[in-house]
């Protein structure tokens, strides 16, 4: 398109040389229209800002000292901050764990929690679960009416849907026992994206005036993702009341979220919204250190969450399960594959109804769940023939939405070789959509990942026993599965996703489609994904990816396909000869940044 009349009017040498006279005529008779075309230029050139992202991403990159990929290019950018000031791995997830509270308010957080793998160089690996707990008033019917149905709406949105939010306190363990550099430092970049403003892409325009109905429902319209006009890409996005409660935290470490004024204001916010949390649960709250879970899959060493999240245990169960049979040896994507998986994740989805919970609280058999003979037992169960029946018991309406991506991942590693993997989450998108006024941040609604009452599937489809019952101060079971892969006892990948209950078949797929299928990770990432969670009885794939054949192939052997867009957003680290390669996944506004 000729965007520019004026080019063509006095840069064309035949014009100049033949028809000098007509133009000056030219430009002097068409200088109203030569206006108004400009005007209208301007108008669509602004009207397609709207698809363009305010900062370049980067979805693959490549070096030898340090990467983080996160979901968005303002944190990347400020873990790498924190590396380039001479911080290692923990401080720079500390800072993007923050700056993320600020700039992708839908899942970053300070009123959520979460769940992290530290593996330092030297190879010590631990776990530490931040994951919110129920308050101290919580009782396992709370979210059942007078008959005993489950009332979903309290448990997803609202005041009574919080629980005690971790991730300050994570943070702050993370940094006591790990960090180096001084705690105020690690949140300096969070301030200023709070307090100076930063521009919103159109994703987060689009969720902003998408959640606005709900926002204006439970806050009012004094928030700062509430304005009167629609948002659009490139719009300035200032907080200033979370500038200041961040400036809290980073005076007085956890004590400025779980004591004083930011405390006073979630009291607040509970007493307006009748919700349960109070002062002492908030000062009671601890992050715990846990030992990984640890498997092997073919010769590489896998560390992934322990309960309160099942992501470690049903990640390990598919693997070990699928382990006995040539994976790679099956054609990728064809029929083989898809349904040894789904059948395989059948078993494991069935044990984490069953068997998982907060094992603070319930006796998890962990050992049980992972020895060695009864998961050559359940791979023996499969059959490459037929799809088998999940148990239809269960088999009740199934509220689901696969395609929310509400949840966050990061991961990173330092110019030492010490790396992060973190999963953090409001739960749904912008948590109970409920706003700690005075204090700018959203609350969590992570209460409804309890079992609500046995055999009720909560917002992901998942269903729950005993062991996931609520009760005060336990954690509700998570399918958050950050994970750290060792090969010979070197680092080989850092990995998560987002996805709710698709993110451990998420993560299992990028370890397959690594170790069986030996894909780089910029493939293995970009592969399509699908996924099987024993109820619903089905297989969601994402739209687009699996040929016609193939999906008629399942279903001819018994299996239900649903469809959806996408499945999980991975930000990856990978390290090979010496390199670290970053991958941010092309679904979303995910960057990757090296260092
Ligand atoms: O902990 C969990 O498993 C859920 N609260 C995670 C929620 C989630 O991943 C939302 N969307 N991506």
């Amino acid at each position: 398109m000729d965007l520019n009349p004026f080019e063509r009017i006095i840069f064309t040498p035949q014009i100049l040389n033949d028809k000098m006279t007509q133009i000056i005529y030219s430009l002097k008779t068409n200088i109203f229209t030569a206006s108004i075309c400009l005007l209208v230029i301007a108008v669509v050139l602004s009207s397609c800002r709207e698809d363009k992202v305010p900062y370049p991403l980067d979805k693959l990159a490549q070096s030898e000292r340090a990467m983080a990929s996160t979901a968005h290019p303002l944190a990347s950018d400020a873990g790498i901050r924190m590396i380039r000031l001479g911080g290692n791995a923990i401080d720079a997830a500390v800072a993007i764990h923050f700056a993320l509270a600020v700039v992708y308010p839908r899942a970053g957080n300070i009123g959520g929690g979460g769940f992290m793998i530290i593996r330092m160089a030297d190879s010590l690996t631990e776990a530490l679960d931040f994951r919110e707990v129920a308050p101290g008033a919580a009782h396992r019917d709370m979210y059942l009416d007078s008959l005993g149905n489950v009332r979903p709406q309290i448990s997803r949105e609202g005041a009574f849907s919080v629980g005690i939010p971790g991730s300050v306190k994570g943070l702050y363990t993370a940094h006591r026992r790990y960090g180096t550099l001084p705690w105020a430092t690690l949140l300096q970049p969070a301030i200023e994206l709070a307090e100076k403003g930063f521009r919103i892409d159109a994703r987060e325009a689009r969720r902003f005036n998408t959640t606005r109905e709900q926002f204006i429902k439970y806050n009012g319209t004094d928030i700062p993702f509430v304005r009167s006009k629609a948002w659009k890409s490139g719009d300035l996005l200032l907080q200033q009341s979370l500038a200041n409660t961040l400036k809290r935290i980073a005076q007085q470490g956890a004590d400025g979220f779980y004591k004083g004024k930011t405390a006073a204001y979630i009291i607040e916010t509970m007493q307006e919204h009748h919700g349960i949390v109070t002062l002492q649960d908030l000062e009671q709250y601890r992050a715990v250190w846990r030992k990984p879970i640890q498997t092997d899959y073919r010769g590489y060493t896998i560390y992934s969450m322990p309960p309160a999240s099942s992501g470690g245990i049903t990640l390990a169960q598919i693997l070990k399960i699928i382990e006995p049979y040539e994976l790679g040896k099956m054609p990728f994507h064809k029929w083989q594959h898809i349904h040894l998986m789904a059948e395989a994740e059948k078993l494991a989805y069935a044990d984490r109804a069953e068997h998982l919970g907060d094992m603070d609280f319930y006796p998890v058999p962990i050992d049980s769940l992972l020895a060695e003979n009864y998961l050559a037992a359940q791979a023996s169960k499969i059959s490459m023939d037929t799809a088998r029946a999940s148990d239809s018991i269960y088999a009740k309406s199934f509220y689901q939405d696969l395609e929310s991506y509400e949840t966050t991942h990061f991961s990173v590693v330092d110019t030492s070789g010490n790396a992060v993997s973190l999963t953090t989450t409001l739960n749904l998108n912008f948590g109970s959509k409920v706003f700690v006024k005075g204090a700018g941040f959203l609350l969590n609604d992570e209460m409804d990942d309890f079992s609500a009452k046995p055999g009720v599937p909560n917002y992901f489809g998942l269903i729950g026993n005993q062991a996931n019952a609520i009760q005060p101060y336990k954690r509700m079971l998570s399918s958050m599965t950050p994970t750290i892969v060792e090969k010979d006892k070197e680092l080989f990948l850092v990995v998560g996703t987002p996805g709710g209950s698709t993110i451990i078949t998420t993560v299992a797929q990028i370890i397959i489609n690594i170790i069986d299928f030996n894909m780089t990770l910029e493939e293995a990432v970009a592969a399509p994904r699908f996924h099987h969670q024993w109820l619903p009885e089905q297989i969601t794939i994402e739209q687009d990816g699996f040929d016609s054949l193939t999906l008629q192939q399942l279903k001819s052997m018994g299996h239900a396909i649903n469809t959806t867009q996408r499945i999980g957003l991975v930000d990856a680290v990978m390290q090979r000869g010496g390199m670290l390669i970053g991958v941010a996944d092309r679904r979303g506004g995910d960057d990757v940044e090296g260092y």
